[in-house]
């Protein structure tokens, strides 16, 4: 038993009281650390409290940034009100910074200035808006009182320049305004790039005008299958199901993302997932008849004839309507799951292989590939295309897409394609959430297992040289939705597991699982709570 005498008693019982007081005049002072997903390059916070009133005046240094505010009091509504007002009076102020990178900003909020974002372009400026709204997020006080936040200074960049996700509006049909809520989620994790999947065997969602029976016959299919795929024998509901983007549609969510400093990337797939396209125009098919919209999920022999200059003709014209509704440098031209089986009876596709000395089926679409490359640099576009065009026979400048794990991109990046990472083995956020989705409750998913620890865990230049690195432009999340029917669903599937792919995309160096867990917890979720998204309640401990 050790010694106590009362001169310990006396002085435990002092640092007591100072430990006490100190805690007090912590707690009147709101100074905390705040947490911000993704992790900035730098947050340095002081012990001032700047005071910020509930109604906002923001000003903006020039036109662009000053649109800005609106679209920022539209996504935030539910954190603070919005107005404009002179550079005097604004809390928030808006400015360009011609010495930043062009999505780099700063977020200084101190007692003189109130809040300041710099920017290298409405992009940074943006990107330090989303940031704001964390921020406010986080030092509210509650329903009309003004938020007390701590004076800091962030310093932000992001590492990769292609930050994307994916939505596939094909096997399952989401409305324009759904659409627009995702490209809302993209730019909340500060992810730049929407990549929409837009044509497949189960509907083609996109109008073409030259071709109207591909939006009026090959966006309905008659019935869906009922439960998995796996699941003997296989039921279908009977009912009809389709939908499609007008050109209309497509120049108003074009104009939406840009306003959220978002680019989209549409997905016209070739030569496979073409059947509803087969079945709108037969002659597309080397076949030439029998097709029907898919009514179930996965891979069909049937795909466009690569013998017949009709398919190019067809496919050429589909291409300049794209590219009269896309703006953005990419298209992507698909190239997956492509089976060339039909290519063996087919006399065009075999004439065509006799005429360009092509000796297998597969290599074929390597042909394809490079005529439609060629189409789309001649009008300033350059194109992805999924991981199996390596098989194919690539082209030293298309950028490949590494789907079926991050293998087919380090065999890219080490012969110098460019290199988007989207592995399903880390970001195919249809997968399971956790490794026991039956117990957790999570709804009928397609299989797989990626819970939000394992995409945090993904490291995009795993096997790669210093040299080979440069090759990865960035790393993409994928929602196919063969059974994702509603876009509650959607977002179940895509967060919280959008901030593991925000930070792996845009933090230069990870802090920790931990670390990163705890900000998801602490701005996040509650964030997902204020706007009224929908996320998972399961897996995030796995
Ligand atoms: C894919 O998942 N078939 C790209
Ligand atoms: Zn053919």
């Amino acid at each position: 038993m050790p010694d106590v005498n009362i001169d310990m008693i006396y002085n435990m019982k002092h640092l007591m009281t100072v430990l006490v007081s100190a805690a007090a005049m912590l707690a009147a002072v709101p100074s905390f650390a705040v947490s911000i997903v993704p992790q900035p390059v730098s947050i340095k916070e002081n012990r001032s409290v700047v005071q910020l009133p509930q109604t906002l005046t923001f000003y903006g240094q020039d036109k662009a940034l000053k649109s800005l505010v609106d679209v920022w009091g539209e996504s935030f509504a539910a954190i603070a009100s919005v107005r404009t007002g002179s550079e005097k009076k604004a809390d928030v102020k808006l400015y360009l910074d011609p010495a930043m990178e062009e999505e780099e900003y700063t977020l200084e909020v101190s007692a003189g200035n109130g809040a300041v974002i710099k920017g290298g372009s409405s992009k940074g400026v943006w990107w330090g808006m989303q940031t704001l709204a964390q921020v406010l997020l986080q030092t509210s006080q509650g329903e009309g009182k003004p938020f007390m936040v701590p004076g800091l200074m962030i310093q932000d960049k992001p590492h990769f320049g292609y930050r994307s996700g994916m939505l596939d509006c094909c096997r399952h049909f989401f409305t324009v305004d759904e659409v627009k809520k995702y490209i809302d989620i993209l730019a909340l994790h500060k992810l730049n790039t929407f990549h929409w999947h837009l044509t497949d065997d189960q509907g083609w969602r996109i109008e073409i005008k030259k071709y109207p029976l591909l939006t009026e016959v090959g966006s309905v299919r008659k019935e869906t299958l009922v439960g998995h795929l796996s699941e003997k024998p296989e039921k279908y509901d009977g009912t009809p199901y389709g939908g499609y983007y007008t050109q209309k549609d497509i120049k108003d969510i074009v104009a939406y993302a840009a306003a959220r400093q978002i680019t989209i990337i549409p997905e016209i797939e070739m030569p496979g997932h073409a059947v509803a396209a087969l079945t709108a125009y037969p002659w597309l098919g080397c076949r030439g008849e029998g097709y029907e919209v898919w009514t179930k999920w996965g891979i069909s022999e049937d795909v466009f004839c690569i013998g017949r200059e009709s398919t190019f003709d067809f496919l050429e014209d589909v291409l300049d309507e794209v590219c009269d509704l896309f703006p953005g440098e990419y298209i992507h031209i698909g190239g997956d799951e492509a089976p060339a089986v039909r290519r063996k009876d087919c006399p065009d596709c075999q004439a065509r292989m006799k005429a360009e000395g092509i000796a297998d089926e597969t290599r074929l679409q390597g042909y394809l590939l490079k005529r439609i490359e060629k189409y789309l640099n001649d009008k300033g576009r350059h194109i992805i295309g999924w991981d199996e065009i390596l098989d194919a026979g690539v082209t030293p400048t298309a950028t490949v897409m590494s789907w079926r794990g991050p293998e087919g991109g380090i065999r890219a990046a080490k012969q110098g394609n460019h290199v988007i990472m989207s592995p399903n083995t880390y970001f195919y956020l249809d997968y399971y959430q956790t490794s026991d989705p039956k117990k957790n409750g999570e709804p009928l998913g397609i299989g797989g297992y990626v819970p939000l620890s394992k995409c945090y865990s993904f490291d995009p230049y795993d096997k790669l040289s210093e040299d080979e690195k440069q090759y990865i432009k960035g790393v993409q999340a994928n929602l196919w939705a063969e059974y994702i029917a509603t876009f509650d669903h959607v977002q179940q599937m895509i967060l919280p597991r959008y901030c593991a792919l925000s930070e792996v995309d845009w933090s230069e160096k990870k802090t920790s699982l931990e670390d990163f867990k705890a900000r998801v917890k602490t701005v996040m979720l509650p964030m997902y709570d204020r706007l009224g998204l929908n996320y998972a309640k399961y897996g995030f401990d796995e």
